[in-house]
This record gives structure tokens, C-alpha cells and sequence, in this order.
């Protein structure tokens, strides 16, 4: 597979994938393991939207990701698992020992009645059988659907639902840092709160404390994969058949299961892999995303695997049982390639330098950045006291639709600069558009983020809900998919991200709907109408500041705003929790009952010194309210 090393190789390639984006993505693929060769490699239409890659094409992604590895690096250390404890010693799963364990799991998926096109929905911490039961389900055609461990119960319950899956799988406990938490238990309450489609809660045993027992569904990970044979032929799968399904929040309603399938995802996350971290034979490769986001679909589980790499997998937090934990898993193993975070690059500067000098980091070749814009201060301390100015920075702008990377620098090839996700990957062409869809040329511009060619891993479908799929990214624009970002094309033609423009915030990197939490907020009984805006945050990027409108007066503020965050936390989940909470008597409202979010924001983030026209609203009194009621008067 083709991995750039010059500025020229950049062009030729990002030219070729332009002129015949067809010829250029096959022969990318054709490095892969097909059971059947394609028939055709394009068809498209973005108004349906249609697109499939590799039409015809027969594969199996675990193929690719292990069994062709088992000959020439199947002593290999496929995944390095690091406990949250760093007195428990690591876990090393070699290509071969990780082939087996996917065969055996699943070939008790099979026998437990698990066939092809079946969902299955993983509410698990970081432990290897997360990425195990994953690669299971893909082994025979099952669908996973992966629920980050720290939703709530409603939210679980919300996604087991859509995606009327089969089967649970669960750990019982998990140790993250210093917190000791009951897995099983969310599980359990999702499912009292009505999953009719499940038949099986599958539990693995990660600390062995007791838990309650629902014999008509529960069974152990280890009743039912340790007997299994280590073989498992893998099913034949289509290009276009289903690899995954994964929740992600908009602007509106609820979150909408992303379509991922298995061809043009398997191709693109390995060359994005590939490309982005320049990974090398031998070299060590660490992503500390969680596999319950793209993140760590795409950069821990199918491309480091289907590139042959050795990567770590880590289970615990950046800072326990002290600050300088991520920096001593990369000494401890010399890491080459380290991805993370903004959030826990700030949360970790903030903490002091000393905690970074200590380790011996000259490993490091590059480092990356994903989730969030970076600013300047972080960029700058990452540079310098993690890379020791000699580890490229890649800032990789993408999205759970996108599958993979889609802008990036690409490491000792691009030139860098500080806060600018810079060039699009070959196959990724962008355009910056006006809000009435006109195309914005030149460069010193700005624009909202459209891309207006398929690349092979764009998302197929929302689960169960095509229209929305087509109304929320390919309505807005004739014939380009809306990412919801806004960006800049500097003077060099190189992007950088400003950050959403759609009711979505991302805080500490964690995408979030505003609507979402105004549901969570509005389920409190005292509460009216809300409404939600990001601001900016330190550490976390943006914080929620709610406004609320509440039926009765409430004396004991303190024990309210608790009440509020507890809501928040059983509907979706601790990090959806309000950071700041006002009560207002009334929201300005534009004539057509519209909420004027723009004053919000302004008031959120403490900048009221132009608030532009107030003129046109309903209630223009409201705003001197909410100014003073947030103190700034
Ligand atoms: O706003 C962009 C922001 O994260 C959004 C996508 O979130 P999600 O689907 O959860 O995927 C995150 C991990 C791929 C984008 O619409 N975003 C992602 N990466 C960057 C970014 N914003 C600025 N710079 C980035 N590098």
C-alpha cells in the first residue's frame, strides 16, 4: 500500500486520486486479501445519497486484520494491553494468540444463535475483550455496535433499541483510575427498562465481584468462548454489507447510528493508518481513544491491525495513580506514534512539567491530535516538552461519518502549522461553501466545510432511518456532504478547523447535541423550557451552560443544580453533565419562536459587548435579565 514520503509523492498522489479516483483506490485495495475481486469500484450519488465502493467485492476485514498476518508476523505482538494498575503486569496478544481468541468468541457468538446481520452491542470497558469480541462479531457478519461505557442506562437502553440488537456484551466491573464501577448493573437497568430484541447478555468476569445473576439471559464470556475451537472459517462478506454501526449526536433529536461497511472502510483506515503515523515495521503505536469511538474503531481495532502494527491498549485515565501515567506507558514501551486528545494534552500541561520530564520519550516520532481543535499553548507545550521539537504534529481533522481521517498533516512530508489540520488525504476533496451553497474559491477565505467526492470509508446510512441520513449531511448542499464545521483556507491553501456551526458542541472532545441535553434538562420536574450553548473552557474545550425556566421558585439553589445534573447524568451520562446552570425567567425568542442561541452564547462565554440586532425579538427585556442573572452587569 502506497505510503507518501515526499511532498511530490504527496501531490502525485492527491492528484491521481483526483483525476481517477477509481484507478487510485483499487490500486490501494488491491494489496488486501479478497475472496472475490470487485466488479466495479464506483458508484455514487450523493442526492439518494448511494454510494458503494468495490461493487462485487467478497472479503472478511478479520482476514485482513489477522489471518494474513499469521505467517509472516504471527509471533508478533499484535496489542499490548496496559492494566489501569501498573503494578499488574501487561497483557500481550501476539497476531497468533489474537487470531485464536477471535475464532473462539466467535464461535460462541455462532453458538449462541448469532448469525450474519445480527446486531450485537458491546457496553464495555477497555479490555482486549472488547476489541476480541468486536473482531468476533466481524469474523461471522454479526453487526457490533460499540456504547461508550460511561453512557447511562436510558442512553444504552435507547441504542440497544434502534438497532433492535440481539445480545449484550458486558464486563461486570470496571477499574478506571481510582473509580470501581458496576458495568453489568447499567445493563442490567437498561434492560428492566424494556430491550425486548435482546436474548443474551454476555458477561465477561474483569474484577470478579458479586453481581446479580439473571439466569434467562446472563452468560460468562468464559462458559461460553474458553471451549470454543480456535478455528473459524470467516464469513464471506460483501463490500457494502454491514461492518458496524455506531451512535453519534447532531443537532436535532436523538443520536443516529452511522453505517460503516466493510470494503471501503477496511481500505481507507489502513491507508489513513498507514499515512498519518507513518508507522514503521517493528515500531509501537499507541492511540489512547476509547473503542467507544471512532477513534478507537479506526486507529486501535481495523487499521493498526489490518497494517500489521503493534499497538497498545490502554485501560485506565492519564492521570492515576498519578500525572505522569501516559508519558511512563511510553517510556515503559517505547512508543513511536502517540495519539490523544486536546483535552488530556491540557488537562495534563496544567499539571506541570515535571511530570513529562521525567520519562525518557526520545522514542516518539509522531504525535497526533483528534477530537477538538487544538489551540496555540497546547499545540506549543506538545511540541516541546512531549516531541522535544522533533516529533511532527499531526492535528487529524475527521468524524464518525468520515471513518477516518480526512485532513492531516503527514509527518516529515507536510509543513506544519501550529492549530491547522492542513491538507486533505489523498481522495478527500474539500470545498469551503457560502451558507447559500456557493462555492467560496481562493485561498484567505472562510466557509462551512462541504467535501464534495465520495472517499471509501463516508458512512452509508444512518441505521433504520435513510431520510435522515440524506437530510442531515447531503440536503444542505447540492451534491456535497456538510461536515457542520466551519473552517479557514489560509493564504497556503492549508485548512484549519473553527469548530461546529450546528447545534453540536464538543466538550473534553466528546460530541454532543445541544437538544440532547435540553431533553435531559427539560425531564426535571420543575423545569419549563431550557436552553443549552457551549463556551469556551480551559481544559475542556467548550462547557455546557444551561439556561433554564422553572415552575416554581427554588430556595435551595445549590441542591436544584445537583438535581439538574443528576438528570443529565441517568438520561445520557456523566460527561453530558451542565457545567454551569441559570434559571431565567424567559429565553429571547425571535418572532417565529425561535431561540436566539447567538445572545446565549455571547452571555455563556462572558462577551456581551456586541450583542448585534436584539431588535427582531420577542422579549428584547430578557437580555439584560440573563446579562445580570450571569453577573456580568
Ligand atoms: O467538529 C469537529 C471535531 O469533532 C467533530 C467530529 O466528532 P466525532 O464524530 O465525535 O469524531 C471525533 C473523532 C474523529 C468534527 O465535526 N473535530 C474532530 N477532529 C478535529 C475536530 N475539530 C478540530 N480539529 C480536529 N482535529
Amino acid at each position: 500500500m502506497l505510503q507518501i514520503k515526499t511532498i511530490e509523492e504527496y501531490q502525485q498522489a492527491y492528484q491521481k486520486s483526483v483525476e481517477d479516483p477509481e484507478g487510485f483506490w483499487a490500486e490501494q485495495a488491491a494489496t488486501f486479501q479478497w475472496k472475490k475481486p470487485w466488479d466495479k469500484v464506483l458508484e455514487w450519488d450523493f442526492k439518494k445519497p448511494d454510494v458503494k465502493w468495490f461493487l462485487g467485492g467478497k472479503l472478511n476485514i478479520t482476514e485482513n486484520c489477522l489471518d494474513r498476518h499469521l505467517e509472516s508476523r504471527g509471533d508478533q505482538a499484535a496489542i499490548i494491553f496496559e492494566p489501569n494498575d501498573p503494578n499488574e503486569k501487561e497483557t500481550i496478544y501476539t497476531y497468533k494468540q489474537l487470531h485464536a481468541a477471535v475464532c473462539k468468541t466467535a464461535n460462541a457468538l455462532k453458538n449462541l444463535g448469532i448469525k450474519k446481520g445480527d446486531r450485537i452491542c458491546f457496553y464495555m470497558p477497555m479490555v482486549p475483550e472488547l476489541a476480541i469480541g468486536v473482531l468476533a462479531c466481524a469474523r461471522i457478519g454479526a453487526v457490533h455496535s460499540v456504547v461508550f461505557a460511561g453512557f447511562s442506562a436510558q442512553a444504552l437502553a435507547d441504542r440497544i433499541n434502534d438497532a433492535e440488537a440481539k445480545m449484550v456484551i458486558c464486563s461486570d466491573y470496571n477499574n478506571r483510575g481510582k473509580k470501581h464501577i458496576p458495568v453489568k448493573k447499567v445493563v442490567d437497568e437498561a434492560i428492566a427498562m424494556g430491550c425486548d430484541s435482546i436474548e443474551t447478555v454476555l458477561v465477561h468476569k474483569n474484577t470478579g465481584d458479586d453481581l446479580n445473576w439473571n439466569a434467562d439471559l446472563d452468560k460468562w464470556w468464559h462458559d461460553e468462548v474458553d471451549s470454543q475451537s480456535e478455528h473459524c472459517e470467516a464469513e464471506v462478506m460483501d463490500s457494502e454489507d454491514l461492518l458496524f454501526i455506531l451512535y453519534t449526536s447532531g443537532s436535532t433529536g436523538k443520536p443516529k447510528g452511522v453505517v460503516h461497511t466493510c470494503g471501503g472502510y477496511m481500505v481507507y483506515s489502513t491507508f489513513s493508518f498507514l499515512n498519518v503515523f507513518q508507522y514503521q515495521e517493528n515500531d509501537i503505536y499507541w492511540c489512547t481513544a476509547d473503542i467507544g469511538w471512532i477513534t478507537g474503531h479506526t486507529y486501535i481495532v481495523y487499521g493498526p491491525l489490518a497494517a500489521g502494527a503493534t499497538s497498545i491498549m490502554f485501560e485506565g485515565v492519564p492521570t492515576y495513580p498519578h500525572a505522569g501515567r501516559f508519558w511512563e506507558i511510553c517510556d515503559k514501551y517505547k512508543v513511536n506514534q502517540f495519539y490523544t486528545a486536546p483535552t488530556a494534552i491540557r488537562a495534563l500541561m496544567a499539571l506541570g512539567d515535571e511530570h513529562v520530564e521525567k520519562y525518557d520519550l526520545s522514542s516518539i516520532k509522531v504525535l497526533g491530535t483528534v477530537g477538538e481543535p487544538i489551540n496555540e499553548e497546547a499545540w506549543n507545550w506538545y511540541n516541546e516538552k512531549v516531541g522535544k521539537g522533533n516529533a511532527p504534529i499531526v492535528d487529524t481533522w475527521w468524524q464518525t461519518e468520515t471513518g477516518g481521517i480526512m485532513i492531516t498533516p503527514i509527518p516529515n512530508v507536510t509543513k506544519l502549522k501550529p492549530c491547522f489540520a492542513t491538507n486533505p488525504l489523498p481522495g478527500v476533496q474539500l470545498c469551503l461553501v457560502d451558507p447559500d451553497g456557493n462555492e467560496i474559491e481562493g485561498n484567505d477565505v472562510e466557509g462551512l466545510l462541504c467535501i464534495k467526492f465520495p472517499w471509501p470509508a463516508i458512512l452509508r446510512t444512518t441505521y433504520g432511518d435513510h431520510e435522515r441520513c440524506r437530510t442531515t449531511y447531503f440536503s444542505m448542499f447540492e451534491d456535497k456532504y456538510f461536515t457542520g464545521d466551519g473552517a479557514r483556507r489560509d493564504e497556503d491553501g492549508m485548512y484549519r478547523i473553527i469548530g461546529r456551526v450546528d447545534d453540536v458542541i464538543n466538550v473534553s472532545g466528546h460530541r454532543m447535541g445541544t437538544a440532547e441535553v435540553e431533553n435531559a434538562i427539560n425531564e426535571h420536574p420543575l423545569v419549563i423550557e431550557s436552553a443549552v450553548v457551549g463556551y469556551p473552557h480551559e481544559i475542556k474545550g467548550q462547557g455546557i451552560y444551561a439556561y433554564v425556566i422553572i415552575s416554581d421558585s427554588v430556595t435551595d439553589n445549590e441542591a436544584f443544580q445537583k438535581e439538574v445534573a443528576n438528570v443529565v447524568r441517568t438520561e445520557i451520562g456523566p460527561i453530558a453533565k451542565p457545567d454551569v446552570i441559570q434559571v431565567v425567567s424567559g429565553l429571547p425568542k425571535t418572532r417565529s419562536g425561535k431561540i436566539m442561541r447567538r445572545i446565549l452564547r455571547k452571555v455563556a462565554s462572558k462577551d456581551i459587548s456586541d450583542l448585534g440586532d436584539t431588535s427582531t425579538l420577542l422579549n428584547p427585556e430578557i437580555v439584560d435579565e440573563i446579562i445580570s442573572g450571569a453577573g456580568l452587569k
